[in-house]
């Protein structure tokens, strides 16, 4: 997608961060990503070679004998029954190889959930939504959506424990080049890490269907040098920039049903069915990694979030054009 080409992905201040946009299994940049990769090369090598016997075995059977013109008689060639040897060859090497797939798998995933965490590990909760992921940083007191700030952990230094939760439906968080896939279930709250050991924005996206708009369900991965992570933390803490917003502007956002659904700190607003808005502008892209954070996307998004997602679960709210500008105007000061 083109427009992806034109979000920004640092502030004045910021380390730049390089995209990493590519969904690929086979380029690891987390310890956990890492191990699924070796496994998946042990499992694609063992199949490979299964491949290529069984596959070079029916290419031979097939050329070796064929039907040939010249050959007058046309009875079946002779039946092999009851040889104890092949059937026990075709028993046994089979199930060798799905118990050393299955040992090594267990082996991963066990040495993945028992990993030691440092004690500076960092704590994020996410909470999956239709069709949007809630970020919280409980250490700190800091709420925000679909875009997840964490320290880049060198040598295992900084890995972040993730606690996964739903407020809906199944959802499943994946970032294919940090680790493997772990749901958001209902009721339960499962927990991951995560360790990218390099800085970059990660895209990462909801791997279980859940509706509608689950393709849209992206997620962003900022991983950056600890520095640079203490800073946005810092900035998140803070209120709303009331003082940028006009008197106006901030009394039509607050007369709006929009403050039911959203919360912007320090506000009249303290909605928690959407997402958090208090740091709105720190965000790259809105919609859940949809469309770059503009304030042209934000009149379309505001106008008619109906026509960009449809079926997602903010309503166009009919504003008329001034009421527009205001909200727009409203948002561009929440940075
Ligand atoms: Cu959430 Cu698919």
């Amino acid at each position: 997608m083109q427009w992806t080409l034109s979000i920004p992905n640092t502030w004045v201040g910021y380390a730049v961060l390089p995209e990493r946009r590519i969904a690929n299994i086979f380029q690891p940049l987390g310890s956990q990503a890492a191990s699924e990769y070796r496994i998946a090369l042990l499992a694609l090598g063992i199949t490979g070679i299964i491949f290529v016997v069984v596959a070079g075995l029916i290419v031979f059977t097939l050329i070796r004998f064929r039907r040939r013109r010249a050959d007058p008689s046309h009875e079946e060639p002779p039946q092999v029954y009851g040889s104890n040897q092949i059937e026990i060859a075709w028993t046994f090497i089979p199930i060798l190889t799905v118990f050393v797939l299955i040992g090594v798998t267990a082996r991963f995933i066990l040495a993945i959930q028992d990993a030691a965490l440092p004690r500076a590990t960092e704590h994020v909760r996410i909470v999956g939504h239709r069709w949007w992921w809630e970020v919280h940083y409980p250490d700190y007191g800091v709420t925000t959506a679909n875009e997840i700030h964490v320290p880049v952990s060198i040598g295992n230094e900084s890995p972040v424990l993730l606690q996964l939760e739903s407020a809906d439906v199944i959802h499943s968080f994946w970032v294919p080049q940090l680790s493997g896939k772990t749901d958001l279930i209902p009721g339960l709250a499962n927990t991951m890490w995560i360790d990218a050991h390099q800085p970059g924005i990660y895209s990462g996206n909801c791997a279980e269907y859940c509706g509608t708009q689950h393709a849209n369900m992206l997620l962003r991965v900022f991983a950056e040098p600890k520095k640079d992570f203490d800073k946005w933390i810092a900035a998140q803490r803070l209120s709303a920039n009331a003082g940028a917003a006009s008197d106006r502007d901030r009394a039509v956002f607050e007369s709006l049903s929009c403050v039911n659904c959203h919360n912007v700190q320090g506000t009249a607003a303290h909605g928690v069915f959407g997402p958090d808005l208090t740091h709105l502008m720190q965000r790259t892209t809105i919609a859940a990694g949809m469309i770059p954070n503009n304030a042209d996307n934000l009149r379309k998004w505001v106008d008619d979030p109906q026509t960009l997602k449809p079926g997602c679960l903010m309503p166009g709210m009919k504003l008329t054009s001034p009421q527009l500008d205001s909200v727009v105007s409203y948002l561009k000061s929440l940075d």
